[in-house]
């Protein structure tokens, strides 16, 4: 499939502290984005697996989105068909395997599984809290040195997730540009927390971080990187204004 119609700008946003958080916010971005839909294909990625998505979307003011990343980049569907976007799981490493890796993890005294229900094949979840960038690149090279390609993500000093070598959440929403025709400088990607980062690492993209964003992001300084002082959807607005009235 390529390019679904003329729409020239794609915003992949994140949901829990970015969309969703301030349901008078939402509210207002809802009504802005009736109005701006057919310049803007809109795509949710979250840490949550689909289902979970679907439940917010249904639960809140949230838009209908063209399409959903999920479980932090490994899985994309289409809205409102569900349909699985299948080759995104040729495009993601091999070398993997969640059991193993688990297995290889099982000594790691300050790693506590998260629950079984978050867990994929393609997702291996933990809590640790509070680790350094060196405990977790020591948890990355153990991965590595026992031969696995892993991505691996910490997000909000709790959440650390062991995902296939290129399924994060920036190179997913990288997937549907390309496969959507849209160039990069047209891509508007939003968020709060660490596993929004790999999103704002893409070359060329326009970045929000909304005000409550966590340390992670609000440390980045590029100038493709607007740093809103609304909080949650109303920062998401306010970055929208800015980077769509520059063309
Ligand atoms: C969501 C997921 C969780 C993941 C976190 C950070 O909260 O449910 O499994 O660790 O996002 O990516
Ligand atoms: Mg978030």
């Amino acid at each position: 499939m390529s390019k679904l119609d003329d729409r020239e700008y794609l915003l992949v946003s994140d949901l829990d502290g970015t969309l969703l958080g301030d349901d008078e916010s939402l509210e207002r971005f809802a009504t802005w984005y009736a109005d701006q839909k057919r310049r803007l294909f809109l795509v949710y990625s979250s840490g949550r697996l689909h289902d979970s998505v679907i439940g917010s979307i249904e639960a809140f003011a949230l838009p209908s989105p063209d399409a959903i990343i999920s479980g932090v980049g490994t899985n994309i569907r289409l809205y409102p068909s569900g349909e699985v976007l299948s080759d995104w799981y040729e495009a993601i490493g091999e070398n993997w395997d969640a059991k193993a890796i688990r297995a290889l993890l099982a000594d790691e005294k300050k790693l506590v599984l998260q629950p079984k229900t978050v867990q994929t094949s393609h997702k291996l979840s933990y809590f640790l809290y509070g680790a350094s960038e060196s405990d977790i690149a020591r948890l990355d090279d153990k991965v590595r040195m026992a031969g696995f390609e892993a991505s691996v993500v910490y997000s909000s000093a709790r959440d650390l997730d062991f995902l296939p070598a290129g399924a994060d959440k920036g190179s997913a929403a990288a997937f549907i540009a390309r496969k959507w025709a849209i160039p990069r400088e047209r891509v508007i990607v939003a968020g709060d927390s660490g596993n929004d980062l790999k999103m704002f690492e893409q070359d060329g993209f326009k970045g929000i971080a909304v005000a409550n964003a966590h340390e992670e992001l609000k440390a980045l300084t590029e100038e493709r990187i607007y740093h809103a002082r609304g909080e949650c959807a109303a920062g998401v607005l306010e970055g929208l204004k800015r980077w769509l009235s520059e063309g």
